[in-house]
């Protein structure tokens, strides 16, 4: 067993009905960054991601494509293991609920949860949206154009009368409450924190936790007339993953509690539903609840009907996997809506990426290929003006562990470029083309000053970036054994006298036939 610190993250289970677009791929991205980050800062991770394949809304989608649901979900479920190898997504596991060992740890769970008196038989009648898997009350509902219910999401509802079991969810309001109180980074951010609270203080009704009216769902142990509603079979795959029901044995304790990352929409599942399951059945909480905001597409809400999806496999094709990673990264505030537009990523694109970061690299890599002899530069006494580059450069861990822990992707990232910002001024001001002819030790010491920001820098972007800066590190010479974070301070600078190879540029811009570069 390690030593390391282990750290936990999770995306939602992605449901089997959709192929894949930016909301699966954006939750998972950002949990690909912060994993990626904790590993180098020397973590010991697991990152999980999977599929949610139960329930009424696969059934119906599965009914739909004419396929039996269980080869419905192996064609749908393989589309988002492709789209992980296509992200670069570093996830340890994918974890799918059709699963042996998921069926056998959600009734598991199930049969705690009974064991300690919170769950009961008793019938259900009310609102149901199939498409949010959610249950409603009557005074949470809309009204579409055509006079039907609709619920707050816009998703139709049904009328349900069927016997259930339930979860005495309304028991756990004054812990809930606690829990938030107790611990404000356990909903993340504060706004939706406070909307959740005022939601448990608002008071909770028993939760409707069994379904009778159709089959394809884990039975519930005992009672097999009954299929466990899908939300309670969904959420135990963090435990599932981890672990349990083997809590001693394993790695359970040491791998639990989790960091979920979700969107906006799934929030209240799984700061309200889950901690209460959870804290029924004594099992720890989460660590945190973050929940991040949606994007539209060119200002406008994406949905099939307009026609305007935005599928991963294509932005990837068009800009490039880093430059997309990174843009999704970097244009919004993590937490917060953003949009998706062809104007803001080939900004990115050209702007942050080319010109700043990637001409810094291509202008310091070419000159000393072309001055040094291919060998990285030996410096003389540095400066004030020459340390103050290094520091800011080497002061960026801390920083951007702090972001990191708080999931400030944007932040981290501006911490970042603001040294990229001030190596491209340290370059202008030293002008080191033209000390080659008047001072060659100084033009070594300035040139070696901006290679070793280069490498603090290269470390620092391969959460976001992995091929990209590994490309820079590859010339660089780093090798892939010194590309932990251990390794961004001066006593594993770049070594005076490394040979290295032929430099070439590793962003390069995006030409816009139509319109002309941005
Ligand atoms: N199966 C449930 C989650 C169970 S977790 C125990 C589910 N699946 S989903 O496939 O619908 O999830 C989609 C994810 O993508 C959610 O986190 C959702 O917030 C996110 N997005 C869907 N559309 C989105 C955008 N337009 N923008 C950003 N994220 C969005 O919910």
């Amino acid at each position: 067993m390690s030593g390391k610190p282990a750290f936990y993250i999770t995306t939602p289970i992605y449901y089997v009905n959709d192929n894949p677009h930016i909301g699966h791929a954006y939750t998972t991205l950002a949990c690909d960054v912060m994993a990626r980050f904790m590993r180098l800062d020397g973590h010991d991770v697991m990152f999980l991601t999977g599929t949610d394949e139960h329930g009424q809304k696969v059934e119906k989608a599965a009914r739909e494509a004419g396929l039996d649901p269980r080869a419905f979900c192996d064609k749908v479920s393989k589309n988002f293991r492709i789209l992980a190898k296509e992200w670069n997504f570093s996830n340890d596991d994918f974890i799918r609920t059709t699963e042996p060992r998921h069926v056998r740890s959600v009734q598991a769970l199930w049969r705690r949860l009974e064991e300690a008196g919170e769950i009961y038989l008793d019938h259900y009648e009310g609102w149901y949206a199939v498409r949010d898997e959610a249950f409603y009350a009557e005074d949470e509902l809309g009204e579409g154009p055509d006079g039907r219910k609709l619920a707050p999401s816009g998703a139709p509802v049904e009328w349900v009368k069927e016997p259930s079991y339930f979860f005495r969810l309304s028991a756990w309001r004054d812990r809930l409450l606690d829990l938030y109180d107790s611990r404000p980074g356990f909903i993340m951010p504060e706004t939706r924190r406070n909307e959740v609270r005022s939601f448990v203080a608002g008071g909770l009704r028993d939760l409707s936790i069994s379904r009778t009216s159709f089959s394809w769902g884990v039975p519930v142990p005992g009672d097999p007339g009954h299929v466990m509603y899908v939300w309670i079979d969904a959420l135990t795959n963090y435990i599932t993953a981890a672990g349990y029901p083997d809590e001693d044995g394993g790695d359970f304790r040491r791998r639990w509690p989790a960091l979920h990352m979700v969107g906006k929409d799934i929030l209240r599942f799984h700061a309200v539903y889950w901690p209460a399951f959870l804290m029924a059945a004594g099992i720890e909480v989460p660590r945190r609840v973050f929940a991040h905001g949606w994007w539209t597409s060119e200002g406008r809400k994406i949905s099939k009907s307009l026609g305007n999806v935005i599928v991963p496999s294509e932005i990837v094709a068009r800009y490039g996997l880093d430059q997309v990673r990174y843009t999704l990264m970097r244009e919004v505030n993590f937490g917060n809506d953003g949009d998706f537009s062809h104007r803001g990523t080939v900004r990115r694109c050209n702007h942050d990426l080319a010109n700043d970061y990637g001409n810094l690299a291509q202008r310091v890599l070419s000159m000393i290929a072309r001055n040094c002899g291919g060998r990285a530069p030996r410096p003389g006494d540095l400066n004030d003006g020459d340390r103050e580059l290094l520091d800011g450069a080497y002061g960026l861990l801390p920083a951007t562990r702090e972001h990191i822990a708080v999931q400030a992707f944007h932040l981290m990232l501006q911490a970042i470029w603001g040294v990229v910002g001030d190596a491209n001024r340290y370059v202008d001001e030293q002008a080191p083309w033209a000390l080659r002819k008047t001072d060659p030790a100084r033009m070594e010491t300035v040139l070696y000053v901006l290679a070793e920001t280069l490498r603090v820098l290269a470390l620092l972007t391969q959460p976001v970036m992995p091929e990209s800066s590994s490309r820079l590190l590859d010339q660089l010479a780093v090798p892939e054994s010194e590309r932990q974070f251990d390794r961004l301070n001066a006593d594993h600078a770049l070594r005076p006298g490394a040979d290295l190879p032929e430099p070439t540029g590793v962003f390069p811009r995006y030409r816009d036939e139509e319109q002309g570069a941005a």
